[in-house]
């Protein structure tokens, strides 16, 4: 693939260990539901038996460039869609898969993305109030920072950034409106929060609620989760890796959920399947990166990883 513009620094898997939860059969589809660089995915491969074959998706299609290079060498055993991870189950369709051995998710935006100021993810950067992940979406930080009623701005900062001061925060936004970019919005947070404290900027959790907010990510894990556990082959594992605990919340619930669900329907008067769960959770708690991992690569150190295995519906 070509036409792939200026990009940051190359992206370091996080938690690359967990292509051992996933270790495939011969045979077996893979889905890298968000394949950013390729780095998780190349390590999945490596790990695998030769004519295992893997749909790589994201919505970003510079990311999906990268990955075209990084797992060039596998050829034709990696397949590459444009979407949304929320639409797995039609892309697997699309290539005629109706049920997976193995689905990875590692959520949020990479390095590339970060690093990269045209993007306007970053307040360490000037660049555009972009934000966007799938540049062909209409919503941009633009049209949320000058345009979005104060309320709106105070709840996107509040709920998805987490920010303690939001309302102070949109205030000072719609005040300052028309705000030209990245450094200038971070400028105007950083003049009510004031200077943060060391190694933190006070912008990050309004970028991060921005960020939120423009790839409508909460929108899209929830959709997602509503039913991922019926991608999977019995057997199938899925594996979450989540940096924030608006995301990591979702995560556990959806686990807990299916795993307190039996295989007879929903509304069937009584269990006749011998209360078999339709998934095994693997992680009852949530891994996380060690300490020398989060040493390397900073960008570790708020993950959590959730693995689940699809049980068959009849003993084996
Ligand atoms: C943390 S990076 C993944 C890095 C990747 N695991 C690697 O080893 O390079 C997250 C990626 O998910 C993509 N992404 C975020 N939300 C998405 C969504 N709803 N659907 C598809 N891709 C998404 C981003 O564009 C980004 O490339």
């Amino acid at each position: 693939m070509t036409g792939i513009g200026p990009v940051g620094a190359a992206h370091v898997p996080v938690m690359c260990g967990v292509v051992e939860w996933l270790r495939p059969r011969p045979g077996a589809c893979l889905v890298d539901a968000t394949v950013g660089a390729g780095g998780h995915a190349a390590a999945w491969l490596d790990a695998a038996p030769s004519d295992v074959r893997l749909l790589a998706i994201d919505h970003d299609p510079t990311a999906l460039a990268l990955a075209g290079r990084a797992l060039a060498r596998f050829g034709d055993r990696v397949v590459f869609r444009q979407g949304s991870f929320a639409d797995t189950a039609a892309l697997c369709n699309s290539i005629g898969w109706d049920a997976v051995d193995g689905v990875l998710v590692d959520l949020g935006v990479s390095s590339m993305q970060l690093d990269t100021a045209e993007r306007g993810f970053s307040f360490q950067r000037r660049g555009p109030l972009d934000m966007r992940m799938d540049p062909s979406a209409p919503l941009t930080a633009a049209t949320i920072v000058n345009e979005w009623p104060e309320a709106e701005l105070a709840r996107v900062v509040r709920e998805y950034g987490e920010e303690p001061r939001a309302r102070a925060v949109a205030r000072a936004i719609v005040r300052a409106r028309p705000i030209a970019d990245t450094a200038a919005l971070a400028d105007v947070v950083a003049g009510v929060l004031g200077r943060g404290r060391p190694g933190h900027h006070p912008a990050t959790r309004t970028f991060q609620g921005l960020r939120i907010a423009v790839n409508d990510e909460l929108g899209a894990l929830d959709r997602f989760l509503a039913d991922a556990w019926r991608l999977l082959r019995p057997g199938g594992r899925l594996a979450i890796i989540a940096y924030h605990s608006l995301e990591d919340r979702r995560v556990k619930t959806a686990f807990r959920w299916w795993a307190a669900t039996c295989h007879c329907p929903p509304l069937a008067p009584q269990c006749t399947c011998g209360w078999r769960p339709v998934v095994r959770l693997l992680t009852p708690r949530p891994l996380r990166p060690e300490a020398e991992e989060i040493a390397r690569n900073p960008r570790a150190r708020s993950a959590r990883l959730r693995i689940v295995e699809r049980v068959p519906e009849t003993p084996p």
